[in-house]
């Protein structure tokens, strides 16, 4: 009899957790110190300013969701070696000039080129783009409710943009991997994150994040929770600045509430 009884008190205390989730999920959105979201047409735009202040020139802004449209992530994380980071890759103006990172591009040819006129172009000097411009950009686009206010995943997959898998070979496609992974919490009332490595793969390598950012093996990467992904780690690699963001709860915990 008294496991019956403690068996009761067990499912009710789930029911009364499950009802406090709703709480809790809004709590926590409270109680974790999330960045500012900067408008639609900023997010995603980084300013590059390693060696240009001292050289006396501007520095330079690059916006992700121009080159987003045209190029998969892959292309200039994976096939050109940018880091995930600001200020991080060793870009210089004589590399550029000899094709390598944006002059991979940027030859005239491909994209505008590093000639006279085209300076202030790249070395606009502040990190905003165009608001206007990105407007007439994104109106056709399929909306989604925070970071660039656009639903990349659907742009993609309705073929409104043709984001480029690889910059050297046409006929390279993302390997057909569709395993969704369910990432369950440790806190144990929470709805759990999941992964589907399917929405990943158009834009990603494999090697993008395995081993770096993640294990191959289901639930063996180290503290892996919210607080360390709100420090730019795991998800927030990505999840924090370029791909929707963390405020997006349900992108994430399908089942949350809010
Ligand atoms: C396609 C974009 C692009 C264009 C066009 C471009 N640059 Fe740059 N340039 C960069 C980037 C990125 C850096 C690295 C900036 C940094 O880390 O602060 C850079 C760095 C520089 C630097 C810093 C010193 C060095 O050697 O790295 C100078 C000076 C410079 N550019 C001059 C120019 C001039 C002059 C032009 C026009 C003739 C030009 N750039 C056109 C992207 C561009
Ligand atoms: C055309 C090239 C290009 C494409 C395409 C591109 N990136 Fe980047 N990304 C860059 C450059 C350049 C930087 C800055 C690197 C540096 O300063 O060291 C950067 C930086 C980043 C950062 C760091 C941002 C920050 O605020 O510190 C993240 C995260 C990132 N990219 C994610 C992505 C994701 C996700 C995609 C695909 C949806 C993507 N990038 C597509 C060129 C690109
Ligand atoms: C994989 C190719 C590729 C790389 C790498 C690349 N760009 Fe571009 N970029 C383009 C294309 C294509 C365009 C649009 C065509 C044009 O305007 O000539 C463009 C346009 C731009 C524009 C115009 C503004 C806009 O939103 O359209 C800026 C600024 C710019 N790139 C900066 C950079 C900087 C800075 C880097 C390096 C940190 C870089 N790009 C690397 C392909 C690239
Ligand atoms: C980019 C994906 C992503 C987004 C967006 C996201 N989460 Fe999470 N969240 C995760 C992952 C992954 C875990 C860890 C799951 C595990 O422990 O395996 C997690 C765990 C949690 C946990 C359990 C405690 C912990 O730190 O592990 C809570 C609570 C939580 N998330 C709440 C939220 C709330 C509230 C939001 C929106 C404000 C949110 N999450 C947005 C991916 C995300
Ligand atoms: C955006 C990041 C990302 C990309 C890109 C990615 N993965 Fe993963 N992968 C993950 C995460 C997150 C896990 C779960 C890790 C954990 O729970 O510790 C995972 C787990 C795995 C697992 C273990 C699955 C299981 O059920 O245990 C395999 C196998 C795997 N990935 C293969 C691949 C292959 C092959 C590719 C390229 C086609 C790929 N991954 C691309 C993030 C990624
Ligand atoms: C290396 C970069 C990167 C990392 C790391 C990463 N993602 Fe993503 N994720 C993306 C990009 C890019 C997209 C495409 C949509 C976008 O840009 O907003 C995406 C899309 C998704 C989607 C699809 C949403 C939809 O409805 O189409 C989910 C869910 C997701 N990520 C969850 C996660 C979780 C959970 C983690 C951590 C375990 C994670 N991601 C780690 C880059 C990343």
């Amino acid at each position: 009899m008294t496991t019956i009884g403690s068996r009761w008190v067990w499912i009710l205390g789930w029911c009364v957790l499950g009802l406090l989730w709703a709480e809790t999920g809004a709590a926590a959105g409270k109680y974790w110190d999330f960045p500012p979201l900067p408008a639609p047409h900023e997010y995603g735009n980084v300013l590059i300013s390693r060696t240009s202040v001292e050289n006396k020139i501007k520095p330079v802004l690059f916006p992700h969701w121009s080159h987003r449209a045209k190029f998969s992530c892959r292309v200039c994380h994976f096939e050109l070696d940018f880091a995930f980071a600001t200020n991080k890759t060793e870009i210089t103006e004589a590399e550029n000039r000899n094709g390598l990172y944006c002059g991979s591009c940027h030859d005239g040819v491909r994209a505008f080129g590093h000639t006279e006129g085209n300076c202030e172009r790249c070395h606009s000097g502040y990190g905003s783009t165009d608001a206007e411009k990105f407007e007439v950009f994104s109106r056709p686009l399929p909306a989604a409710p925070f970071g660039n206010k656009i639903h990349w995943g659907y742009a993609l997959e309705d073929g409104l943009i043709r984001s480029a898998y690889s910059l050297f070979h046409a006929d390279e496609k993302p390997m057909d991997f569709d395993r969704e992974l369910e990432l369950q919490a440790e806190w144990t009332y929470v709805p759990p994150a999941y992964f589907p490595h399917a929405k990943h793969t158009p834009w990603l390598d494999c090697a993008n994040c395995h081993p770096d950012i993640f294990n191959v093996k289901k639930k063996t990467t180290q503290h892996f929770s919210m607080e360390y992904i709100l420090e730019g780690k795991f998800c927030g690699v990505c999840h924090l600045r370029v791909a929707f963001p963390l405020d997006d709860c349900k992108g994430c915990h399908p089942r949350i509430s809010r």
